[in-house]
């Protein structure tokens, strides 16, 4: 379907490019239904006046590839890709981004048709997502402090080019695999280095104790960002918040009741705690933007519509990690 963009110039264009039916775009992981993207894409359509469908789509964990053809045939512009299928959808790709290499993962591709060939390009819109919705949303102001990622798997790996971007002293990343946080590090390096921008893995268990310092790492965070998917399993990390910096903030890309446990010992001490719904909105109106070729709608009315609407809800949600 055509671009709005390509829409100022209707009457240059072959007339198969000027197709008015509606755009179609989703959403694929396993599970799903829970998912707030849907809601988010609807708003931003309304708001930026564009003809689009968006859908929650469930793929079976072993139909990845099957479920991208399928798309394609049925001619869909261009796909989110959430758990557990971030690598896959970066795999899948014909082009990417540097940060999509960076992660090796991607949470948005878009199908590009040029003539008779139609090509697959990766992004990932976590990392700047998250980035905006800490910046712009919460005022946070990074200094040349250090920044703690708790976790190195596919949240983790979207995010850690983006706070390496930001320019912090020093990104740690700790895993309870540690093996997995040096692997994630070591990809980095080169996109540190340009940033100037230090870089250490350890384990969780070097940063969760309140009393036990390993002299190689800092005392105190300035941001602790929780991406490990500890408290699906019920499990929770316990962040000590005397190692947290007195204007610092605890992160969980996990949002509503999931991310309460971790966030709570910061909300207890008056510290900037903060969930992921932001993110998700955020990375969501970068997603928007790329597909559609325009600015990113604007998030800060979705984001206290959708916080309004999570709040209202009796029931605990099933959480979703953008
Ligand atoms: P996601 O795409 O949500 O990041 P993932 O790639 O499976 O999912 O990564 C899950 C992350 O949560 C990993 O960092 C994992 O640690 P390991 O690499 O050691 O498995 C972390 N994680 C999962 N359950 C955890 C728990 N109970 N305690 C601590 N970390 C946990």
């Amino acid at each position: 379907c055509a671009l709005p963009l390509r829409k100022l110039f209707l009457k240059h264009l072959p007339t198969a490019m000027t197709d008015s039916t509606a755009c179609r775009y989703g959403v694929i992981g396993h599970p799903i239904a829970h998912s707030r993207s849907p809601w988010i894409h609807a708003r931003f359509a309304e708001q930026k006046q564009q003809n689009l469908t968006y859908e929650a789509i469930e793929s079976a964990p072993e139909d990845f590839a099957g479920t991208l053809a399928r798309l394609k045939k049925q001619g869909y512009s261009g796909v989110n890709v959430t758990v557990p299928f971030k690598h896959e959808a970066f795999a899948a790709a014909n082009s990417h981004t540097n940060r999509a290499t960076l992660a090796q993962a991607a949470n948005t591709l878009m199908w590009q048709r040029e003539g008779r060939k139609t090509t697959l390009h990766a992004d990932n819109t976590d990392g700047p997502g998250l980035i905006r919705d800490v910046v712009f949303n919460a005022g946070f102001v990074f200094g040349r402090l250090p920044v703690l990622l708790l976790g190195a798997g596919g949240a983790a790996a979207g995010v850690l080019s983006s706070l390496i971007a930001v320019c912090p002293a020093l990104v740690v990343v700790a895993n309870r695999t540690r093996e997995k946080a040096q692997e994630l590090i070591e990809r980095h390096y080169h996109w540190a280095n340009m940033h100037s921008v230090a870089l250490a893995a350890c384990s969780l268990d070097d940063v969760l104790s309140p009393t036990h310092y390993l002299s190689s790492l800092p005392d105190q965070f300035n941001l602790v960002i929780n991406a490990t998917s500890s408290s699906l399993h019920g499990q929770a990390l316990q962040f000590p918040i005397n190692r947290l910096t007195h204007d610092g903030m605890l992160y969980d890309m996990m949002y509503g009741p999931a991310a309460n446990d971790f966030l709570s010992p910061a909300r207890a001490h008056g510290r900037l705690a903060r969930d992921g719904l932001g993110m998700l909105v955020e990375q969501a109106a970068l997603s928007f933007a790329l597909w559609r070729n325009t600015t990113p709608p604007r998030t800060a009315p979705v984001l206290q519509e959708l916080r309004a609407l999570i709040n209202a809800e009796s029931t605990q949600t099933a959480p979703e990690k953008a």
